[in-house]
């Protein structure tokens, strides 16, 4: 069952307030900024200072009782990470990683001497386009007109007509909230002889994940994910994936801890995950990851998905009822996650975000979210326009990057604060907003923003 009471106490952030323009009274704040971190609830926080507090030990090759102690927690971590995504431990294991970003490039080296293409989507975040372009051949699986949703067709045409390594794709678009069918991916990617990757750093916190079988056709290879979306600190992500790909490639960091033997000419490397860890990893992030995914296992993922659901229906129904704002991507809450990305007729984004903080105390986020090529797409920068604002960016002249807003919704969110968003954005969306809001460029940063200075 659903506490959402009890759920909101478990979060300090939820008692933060900040002045806003026009009011002698702070406002609570209103975070909807979780697409890019979320805040960690006290049980995790207080496992995490526990750590750091009590255990604090470097693992594996100490003998003494904080080493030991650090070890077994920061072992049972990999254990706690596949029961949730029900992966088999006899076949797969966890790497441990900063991010997802540095998840999703270890994805990328560990198929890196297969022989193919990697296909990935418009729709990705760049960490799961980048580091796949800087291996070898990458080839875009195109995205749908109407909502930025992906093009199955479009995917099976690309599958048939290249040698494929590689389907690199996102669990949860982190611009338009959709969840596109991985497990039917998988299946067309196994069906061609190539691997999938699912970048899960948008999901994780926010759908429950099956891996499934390593010998099922709809089996996911490799799922990266990070614990700073999933009310985790930030500093640690891992990376999911088979032993027999991780042990067949090069030690992906090489170093302390990577191998079984050395000599001044010969070098005997461990099997995964060791083999690619070198280095001290993040120990105490790692055991926090594994708080957190212990406290959404304890709400139970239908059930976050559930508040989540109802919430971002009631959000999208608010919404499209605002003149002049135009939402992107599904406007089904069943086929997408509490990510909400609009536009405002007339008000520049960074403008948009600047107000909503300053007089509502309402964190979102702007731009373009780190997926040019599908902000691009939504928002209809024809390759002109886009080659214009290359131009200027290259040669560091001012430029309005085209973007828009972004607001996604957490665990702790409520009706109430969409209510206020909601209310906010109409009065923006009507040009009423209180503060006199000066235009800053920095060409250095490419970066217009808005400046209040009365608070
Ligand atoms: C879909 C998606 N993939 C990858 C990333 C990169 O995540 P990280 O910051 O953990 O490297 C993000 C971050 O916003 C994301 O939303």
């Amino acid at each position: 069952m659903f506490d959402s009471k009890k759920i909101r106490n478990d979060f300090p952030v939820t008692n933060l307030k900040f002045p806003v323009i026009g009011s002698e009274k702070e406002r609570n704040l209103i975070y909807m900024d979780h697409g890019a971190s979320t805040h960690a609830p006290l049980p995790v926080i207080e496992k995490y200072q526990k750590f750091l507090n009590g255990y604090y030990a470097n693992v594996h090759r100490g003998h003494h009782h904080l080493s030991i102690v650090s070890t077994e927690l920061f072992d049972h971590v990999s254990e706690i990470i596949l029961d949730f995504i029900k992966g088999d431990p006899a076949e797969n294991c966890i790497m441990y990683t900063q991010n997802t970003t540095m998840a999703l490039d270890m994805a990328g080296h560990m198929v890196e001497q297969l022989s193919g293409i990697t296909l990935t989507t418009l729709m990705e975040h760049h960490s799961n386009d980048l580091p796949h372009r800087a291996r070898g051949k990458v080839v875009h699986v195109d995205v749908l007109d109407e909502d930025g949703t992906l093009d199955y067709a479009d995917l099976e045409r690309k599958l048939k007509q290249y040698h494929v390594k590689l389907v690199a794709v996102t669990g949860c678009s982190n611009v338009t909230g959709y969840f596109p069918d991985i497990h039917k991916i998988a299946r067309m990617a196994h069906e061609y002889g190539a691997y999938i990757l699912v970048d899960a750093a948008q999901l994780l916190a926010h759908a429950s994940i099956d891996v499934k079988p390593n010998d099922h056709p709809e089996h996911i290879d490799f799922l990266a994910a990070a614990g700073h979306k999933a009310y985790a600190p930030m500093g640690s992500g891992f990376l999911f994936g088979p032993r027999k790909l991780f042990d067949a490639a090069p030690p992906y960091m090489p170093g302390g801890g990577t191998v079984k033997y050395v000599t001044a000419d010969d070098v005997f490397f461990d099997k995964s995950p060791d083999r690619h860890q070198g280095g001290t990893p993040n120990i105490a992030g790692a055991i926090a990851v594994g708080a957190a995914i212990n406290y959404l296992s304890d709400i139970g993922m239908d059930n976050v998905r559930e508040h989540e659901r109802e919430l971002t229906d009631f959000t999208i129904q608010k919404l499209l009822k605002i003149p002049g704002l135009t939402l992107y991507g599904p406007k089904s809450a069943d086929k997408k996650s509490g990510v909400l990305t609009f536009t405002i007729d007339g008000v520049y984004h960074e403008l948009a975000a600047t107000i909503l903080n300053y007089e509502y105390a309402i964190a979102t986020r702007n731009g373009c979210f780190c997926a040019h090529p599908l902000l691009h797409r939504l928002l209809n920068v024809s390759p002109e326009e886009s080659a214009i604002l290359r131009d200027k960016l290259v040669k560091g002249e001012n430029a309005a990057i085209p973007g828009a807003i972004r607001a996604t919704i957490g665990l702790y969110n409520t009706k109430e604060e969409i209510e206020i968003l909601i209310e906010a954005l109409s009065v923006i969306a009507a040009k009423k907003w209180k503060g006199n809001y000066e235009e800053k460029h920095d060409a250095d940063l490419c970066r217009t923003s808005y400046y209040e200075f009365k608070i």
